[in-house]
Formats: C-alpha cells, sequence, structure tokens
C-alpha cells in the first residue's frame, strides 16, 4: 500500500482544514495516510491569550505530533504552513530543521512533494511562501509537485495558485473550492507516489 505523509502547523485552523482535505483526497487514492502536526514552540501564555488560537490548539490535540520518522515512512508527502511574513512559520521549519539526517541517508530523495498555506490577505505571501519550502525539497531531492492547471476549473476556482494550494485567510474558513483542491491534490501526489514507487521496486 502506499504510504502518504500529510504534515503541517497550523494557529487558528485554516492550513488545518487544508490538511485534512490532502489527506481525504490521499485515501482515496488508496494510500494509507499518516495526518500530522508539528509540535507548537510559542510559549503557553502567548497561546492562552489569544482565543482562536488556543481553541485550535485543543480541539486538534488528539491529531499526533509529527515526527521525521513520518517523512522516512512515507512513499509521498506534502508539507503544510501558514504564511508568516512571506515565509513558512517557524514550527514547520523547526520540524524541517530536524531532518538532517534522514536527508543525509536519503530517505527523502526522489518522494513526490508539495506545499500548502494560508495567508490573511490575498497577495499576503502566498506564492513566497510556497517557494520558500521549496527550497528545502530541492535540498531533499524530493520530486516537487506543484499544483498548475492540470485541472483547470478546480484550479480556477480556487484561486488558481499554480505553486501549491492556498487560501486567504480574510475570507474566513477555506471554502468549498480551496478544499476540494487540496482534495484533488492529494489525491494526484497520492497516486504519483504510487507509481514512482511501483518504478523503484521494477528497477531494483
Ligand atoms: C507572525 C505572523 C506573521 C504573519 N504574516 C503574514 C503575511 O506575511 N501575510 C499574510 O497575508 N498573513 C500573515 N499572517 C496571517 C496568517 O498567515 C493567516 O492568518 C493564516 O491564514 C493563518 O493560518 P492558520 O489559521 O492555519 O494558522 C501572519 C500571522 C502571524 C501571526
Amino acid at each position: 500500500m502506499t504510504r502518504f505523509a500529510v504534515i503541517y502547523y497550523s494557529s487558528t485552523g485554516s492550513v488545518h482544514d487544508l490538511a485534512e482535505a490532502y489527506a481525504a483526497g490521499a485515501e482515496e487514492a488508496g494510500a494509507e495516510v499518516r495526518l500530522r502536526r508539528v509540535a507548537e514552540l510559542v510559549p503557553h501564555e502567548i497561546v492562552e491569550a489569544n482565543e482562536a488560537w488556543r481553541d485550535h490548539l485543543e480541539v486538534t490535540a488528539d491529531i499526533p505530533t509529527a515526527d521525521i520518522k513520518d517523512l522516512i515512512w512515507a512513499d509521498g508527502f506534502a508539507l503544510g504552513t501558514p504564511t508568516r511574513f512571506g515565509q513558512p512559520a517557524s514550527q514547520l521549519k523547526q520540524f524541517i530543521d530536524s531532518a538532517s539526517a534522514a536527508w543525509s541517508a536519503g530517505h527523502l530523495a526522489g518522494k513526490p512533494a508539495s506545499g500548502f498555506t494560508s495567508a490573511h490577505e490575498r497577495h499576503g505571501g502566498h506564492e513566497a511562501t510556497l517557494l520558500a519550502l521549496y527550497h528545502t525539497f530541492c535540498h531533499w531531492g524530493s520530486i516537487i509537485v506543484p499544483t498548475g492547471y492540470e485541472n483547470y476549473d478546480v484550479a480556477h476556482a480556487a484561486g488558481g495558485n499554480p505553486y501549491g494550494v492556498s487560501s486567504i485567510g480574510s475570507e474566513g474558513a477555506p471554502g468549498l473550492a480551496v478544499l476540494e483542491q487540496a482534495r484533488y491534490q492529494g489525491h494526484r501526489l497520492a497516486m504519483l507516489a504510487r507509481t514512482m514507487k511501483d518504478s523503484r521496486v521494477e528497477a531494483a
């Protein structure tokens, strides 16, 4: 069975919603999916002072915390993060920065990978954040799978970002069109992961 990991950070739920839709799409493609959130690093009192942040942490407490072993386990993966000043959140970056042993052992290479994000503003840095995330995938040797416009109607309805699935926080929780694109991309990545895994087995 193809293994697929969806690993994300979310403070107030938008990226979490995208992650769930991604995971559902990968499951529909027949993959075994690990949905994982990276650890919160912000001091407890800061989270407590923000009602939405605190509530989101509470309702997602049962989602297992991501471990680098999840990336090693997976045949393909998606990483999600809110936009933070045009960059991935430090919580996800901390997770990424603990991957050096997995990277040097070649465990992350050759696996299809994509990113997803949410930013408050329509032009608040979605693409910059995704491209920054893709720098990491280049170093890992992962196979970057952008959304592109393969399924144009879905991509267009979701805002037409060809770099990765993205939502606009100021418009509220991700709408049906963006969730549909996340689902589509999860399905697509899982299918690609399966094809690439099968071809490695055949070549061995
Ligand atoms: C420290 C910080 C930096 C942020 N930087 C940006 C930014 O550069 N552009 C933007 O549009 N929104 C920015 N935001 C807003 C979040 O990206 C946005 O609310 C996002 O939808 C949150 O996703 P979440 O609900 O999954 O946590 C920032 C928020 C914080 C706390």
